[in-house]
């Protein structure tokens, strides 16, 4: 089952159906972008609390986080991206694809889940505001004693991780793994994930992050400021790929013969395309070697994200949160995400 969000679905501020709670009032305030364009767009608004639909809930939202999914579809680049996130003005004003909460509401048809639950996954937008209506198979339940915070960050990144390590890279127990960007979302979870699946992992960041990636249990750590990952030592089973800044020829190099590359990102050389020429160019000069490559677009299933929350309940992955922010936090946030170098998560408190 794909149970990924449409993009196009409105984070709607629209009243959808009845809820029958009288408590909740019936506007809240949002971090709103009404126009393509940078953090500066960004402004807090009043706008109508959601009502959840038919195969709805409504969350009270307790943390959001943020990804670089939100900076795309906030400045709608690469432009391709506008066919679904609309041509001249975004359909999805609220971003915050991430949610953690509490169920306050439940709509026709929905079995699954009750008021009270404690819920996390990933919408199309709409966690940067105290409610989100989303519909139920996004959503799976936060296991006990983990924290809203933790579940929060989770979503999008750790399901990134985790898909683009298991799912593609097919990581076996005692094979080493390196993982390029990781001192980001995706790469703070990628390490500690990488670790649970069993593999030696050796992490590429910046030296400011260096202690950082150690601490979340990187075997061997590259600082590429002052140093190189050594093309050619053909030593690494997998390579998971945040960034995309090196060439074809590099990666295949340091992979061991049966190697996976598994792209998770691609350098933004093209403001219309994106990554696609590279990733393009990339996978043909992997089909003249025994290594593979593997590009995917990541979906939090609720299966993943409940094995996510096993690995959150156990301890074995504890997401990295910087710092902690509240609505008026979301604009320099942003904007953080936007400059490429970003550290861990930021999460978002909206209440
Ligand atoms: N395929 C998918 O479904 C999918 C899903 C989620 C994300 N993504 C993409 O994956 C990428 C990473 O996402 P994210 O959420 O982790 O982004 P992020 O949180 O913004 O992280 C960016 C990180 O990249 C690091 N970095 C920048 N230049 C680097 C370099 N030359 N070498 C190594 N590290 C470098 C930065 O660390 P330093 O400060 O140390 O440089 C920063 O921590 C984004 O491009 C995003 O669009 C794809």
């Amino acid at each position: 089952m794909n149970s990924r969000p449409n993009a196009t679905e409105p984070n709607s501020t629209e009243p959808t159906g009845p809820t029958g709670l009288d408590s909740i009032a019936p506007t809240m305030p949002a971090a709103v972008a009404r126009h393509y364009g940078n953090a500066d767009v960004v402004a807090i608004e009043s706008v109508p609390t959601p009502q959840a639909g038919k195969g709805q809930v409504l969350i009270q939202v307790e943390a959001s986080s943020l990804n670089a999914l939100d900076w795309h579809f906030l400045t709608g680049t690469p432009y391709f991206l506008r066919l679904i996130a609309g041509l001249r003005r975004p359909k999805r004003i609220i971003h915050g694809a991430d949610v953690a909460g509490t169920v306050v509401a439940v709509g026709a048809d929905v079995t699954s889940l009750r008021v009270g639950d404690r819920v996390f996954g990933e919408n199309a937008g709409g966690g940067f505001a105290p409610y989100l209506a989303t519909k139920a198979e996004y959503l799976a339940a936060i296991p006990e004693g983990v924290s809203f915070q933790a579940a929060g960050a989770t979503p999008v990144a750790g399901a990134t991780a985790l898909q683009g390590l298991r799912t593609h890279g097919a990581v076996r127990p005692g094979e080493h793994v390196l993982i390029n960007g990781a001192a980001g979302g995706v790469g703070t979870f990628a390490v500690q994930i990488a670790k649970a699946l069993g593999a030696e992992v050796t992490a590429v960041c910046s030296t400011r992050n260096v202690d950082m990636v150690k601490r979340l249990g990187a075997d061997h750590v590259v600082d590429y400021t002052t140093d190189d990952f050594e093309p050619g030592g053909a030593r690494f089973d997998v390579m998971l790929d945040n960034i995309g800044n090196r060439s074809a020829a590099d990666c295949i190099s340091v992979l061991r013969p049966a190697g996976r590359y598994v792209a998770v990102s691609g350098p933004k050389e093209n403001r219309w395309l994106g990554p696609i020429g590279h990733l393009v160019r990339t996978k043909f000069a992997f089909r003249r070697t025994d290594a593979t490559f593997h590009q995917f677009t990541a979906s939090s299933t609720p299966e993943d994200l409940t094995f996510l929350g096993e690995l959150l309940a156990s301890g074995q992955v504890v997401p990295e949160i910087q710092r902690t922010v509240g609505l008026d936090g979301v604009a320099d946030a942003l904007a953080e995400i936007g400059s490429g170098h970003a550290r861990a998560k930021i999460v978002v408190v909206p209440t």
